[in-house]
């Protein structure tokens, strides 16, 4: 089985090695966590090695993202500048909180510029954050699902990328994603969290499923450090 590394060592050891290639991957949490950090980690890991590598921005506009990562000290402009890197902008997609074809969003043509971006630049990495926008809530969720569903299964058929999809979980409530279907059609599920250990907040990461991988079921504590990233405290 050929596996992918994240860019996170501590990470790709739980892994034995690191994502098996080709599959979608869930990145699961509450706000802050790390999740779009965790996604430019991996991007820029691919970018590093010459790979070509897609960031899909559903909630958040390419400045913040270039932000992100240039306040950790990571070089992302020359990726985006040698075209290793691509920002792909659909908060527009998303602009009127309804979905469907008479309602202003086309699901079929989401999925098809997305397809359309990834098979021409010939990425291998992909990462959509987050997989759902915010602002589709529960009313929406027969309509979510749908569109979830169809983007995974699209990009498993017909795209040879290794995809981190993130979920937004809503604070305290113990999900693994905003909609609850995420989990379901992803090949592996990490799920970061902020953890309260005597009075401290401490960030914890856990491997929660990886189709074909044995795993190590443990938490693990991380902590977020400028230039390296998500760096896990204990040895793995
Ligand atoms: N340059 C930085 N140096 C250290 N920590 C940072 C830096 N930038 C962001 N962080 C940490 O990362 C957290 C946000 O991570 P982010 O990936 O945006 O979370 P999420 O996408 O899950 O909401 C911030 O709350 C902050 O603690
Ligand atoms: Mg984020």
């Amino acid at each position: 089985m050929e596996k992918v590394s994240t860019g996170i060592e501590g990470v790709d050891r739980l892994l034995s090695g690191g994502l098996p290639k080709g599959k979608s991957y869930l990145v699961a949490g509450e706000p802050g966590t790390g999740k779009t950090l965790f996604c430019l980690q991996y991007l820029l890991e691919g970018a590093k090695k010459g790979e070509k590598c897609i960031y899909i921005s559903i909630d958040e506009r390419p400045e913040h993202i270039i932000f992100d990562a240039e306040s950790m000290g990571w070089p992302i402009k020359t990726y985006l500048e040698d075209g290793s890197l691509s920002i792909f902008d659909v908060t527009n997609y998303f602009s009127t909180p309804k979905l469907g074809h008479d309602e202003g969003i086309n699901i079929d043509q989401i999925i098809n510029d997305i397809l359309g971006h990834v098979k021409k630049m010939g990425a291998s990495r992909l990462c959509i954050d987050p997989i759902a926008p915010l602002i589709l809530t529960e009313q929406h969720l027969p309509e979510v699902s749908t569109y979830i569903r169809k983007l995974v299964f699209a990009i498993e058929d017909n795209a040879e990328c290794t995809t981190l999809l993130t979920s937004h979980v809503p604070v305290g409530s113990g999900k693994l994603s905003q909609h609850g279907i995420e989990e379901f059609i992803s090949s592996g599920i990490i799920s970061l969290q902020i953890a309260k250990v005597h009075n401290k907040n401490i960030r914890t990461i856990w491997i929660r499923k990886i189709r074909g991988v044995k795993l190590d079921l443990s938490d693990y504590h991380y902590d977020i450090l400028p230039e390296r990233g998500i760096v896990l405290r204990q040895a793995v």
